[in-house]
């Protein structure tokens, strides 16, 4: 057993903070036994005790919408709402990722990056090509940090050179789903049809069927932008909505399912999104660069619908989940004030979004709770904390202000995680 001493901060609910200033964290094979305020209480006089001092001691981030292969493209080309975007930037970034050279280097930087800011699970795009989507999972692995990494399915409406047949599509993701096959694993595909537009009802089928067959998880994008949605109107006459059409493909929940956005939901959506469990991956900065407009969020937790917190890169700009927390609040904020006056996400609501909400797509992750996968960071916001704050006022303190230099140590399943080289 180790026993880690901090100042411990997570959230068992929404609601509020968990605190236990000066507390302990003892973890066995990689898992929470419990947290106390000695470690005298759990009784075993040979555990080691890692003491972090006056540090701040709080779960790992999640990012559950993230675009590896879009990361050369962070910051620049935010001119465009999504279907351009698409097409004048995004796509002709990821037709590069047919080098595999190319991808090494992209993701090496990512997957260094995602480190920084303390994330140590995601769910990611890649691109359609095989090889750059397998070095993107060899990656995540020699580095052990935990990822759900997408080798992307398309055959319409993009490029020629990122189409791919349906056959092409499902040897590929079978490949990956064998020699990634370890379902405990803290590396496994996940079956990924682009969004609706970007995939015949073929493809979608066979993602569907894949999923089942090999027990993967699906992700995809979701009511996103009012163009976006009129488009698969047309391509999809016969589904109710655009969850629909994904419900009727087998992509729905049917696999665990986390789709990006949901910034238009109409009310069967949302119901959908409800009775078949699937998360809704909000993504604050992108929906306002690529203007497509602000999630109703409250609606959600309302309603008892799953939600986590995604960066979106590149149509987000930031790859930080403490600032996705920030801007969630502060988006939440002007939906309250536009668009019906529903209250506006507190900061332990956005932190337990972050944490144990998302965490919840990658088993028992994101809390301190017994039998927790104890995924943490350490946090020495000595900078920060020039006076008498609480612990609370220095958890909010760092969310705002800080940044990944105040993070000092970073653990995935009960690991310490060195620095990946890039
Ligand atoms: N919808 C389909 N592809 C994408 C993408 O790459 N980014 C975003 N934001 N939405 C999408
Ligand atoms: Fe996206």
């Amino acid at each position: 057993m180790k026993i880690y001493k901090a100042n411990i901060v997570y959230t068992q609910h929404p609601g509020s903070f968990d605190v236990l200033k000066g507390g302990c964290v003892a973890v066995e094979d990689g898992r929470v036994v419990g947290v106390a305020s000695d470690a005298s209480h759990f009784a075993v006089p040979d555990a080691e005790v890692v003491d972090y001092g006056d540090c701040l001691l709080i779960p790992a981030m999640n990012d559950m919408h993230v675009h590896a292969s879009q990361y050369r493209n962070q910051g620049i080309a935010m001119d465009l709402e999504l279907l351009p975007w698409l097409a004048n930037y995004t796509f002709p970034e990821e037709a590069k990722f047919a080098s595999l050279s190319y991808a090494d280097s992209v993701y090496r930087r990512f997957v260094r990056d995602l480190w920084r800011f303390g994330t140590m699970r995601c769910v990611t795009f890649a691109t359609t090509h095989y090889e750059g989507s397998r070095r993107l999972m060899q990656l995540f692995q020699e580095a052990g940090m935990g990822a759900l990494v997408g080798k992307v399915s398309m055959d319409r409406n993009s490029r020629p050179e990122l189409c791919e047949s349906v056959a092409d599509s499902v040897r590929h993701i079978e490949a990956l789903a064998e020699e990634f096959g370890d379902p405990e694993g803290l590396v496994r595909p996940i079956v990924t049809p682009r969004f609706i537009p970007s995939c015949t009802p073929e493809m979608l089928r066979a993602c569907g069927e894949l999923a089942r067959k090999y027990n993967l998880s699906v992700q995809s994008h979701l009511s996103e932008n009012t163009d976006e949605i009129a488009f698969v109107r047309k391509l999809e006459p016969e589904s109710r909505n655009y969850a629909d059409a994904y419900l009727r493909y087998g992509l729905f929940g049917q696999q665990p399912t986390v789709m990006a956005h949901c910034v238009w939901p109409e009310d069967e959506e949302l119901q959908l999104l409800k009775e078949n469990g699937v998360m809704v991956a909000h993504c604050p900065t992108s929906n306002l660069n690529v203007s497509s407009g602000m999630a109703p969020v409250r609606t959600f937790l309302d309603k008892g619908i799953r939600v986590g917190l995604g960066s979106d890169i590149s149509g987000g700009h930031d790859l930080s989940i403490f600032r996705m927390m920030a801007y969630a609040v502060q988006v939440s904020k002007m939906y309250g004030k536009y668009c019906g006056g529903a209250p506006f996400l507190t900061l332990p609501e956005v932190f337990w979004i972050a944490t144990k909400s998302a965490g919840s797509f990658f088993g028992k992750v994101g809390s301190f709770e017994p039998g927790y996968e104890f995924d943490a960071l350490v946090i020495d916001d000595s900078a920060l904390n020039y006076d008498n704050y609480t612990i609370v006022q220095r958890i909010e303190r760092f969310i705002y202000l800080g940044d990944d230099r105040y993070i000092t140590h970073r653990y995935c399943r009960g690991v310490e995680i060195p620095e990946p080289k890039v």
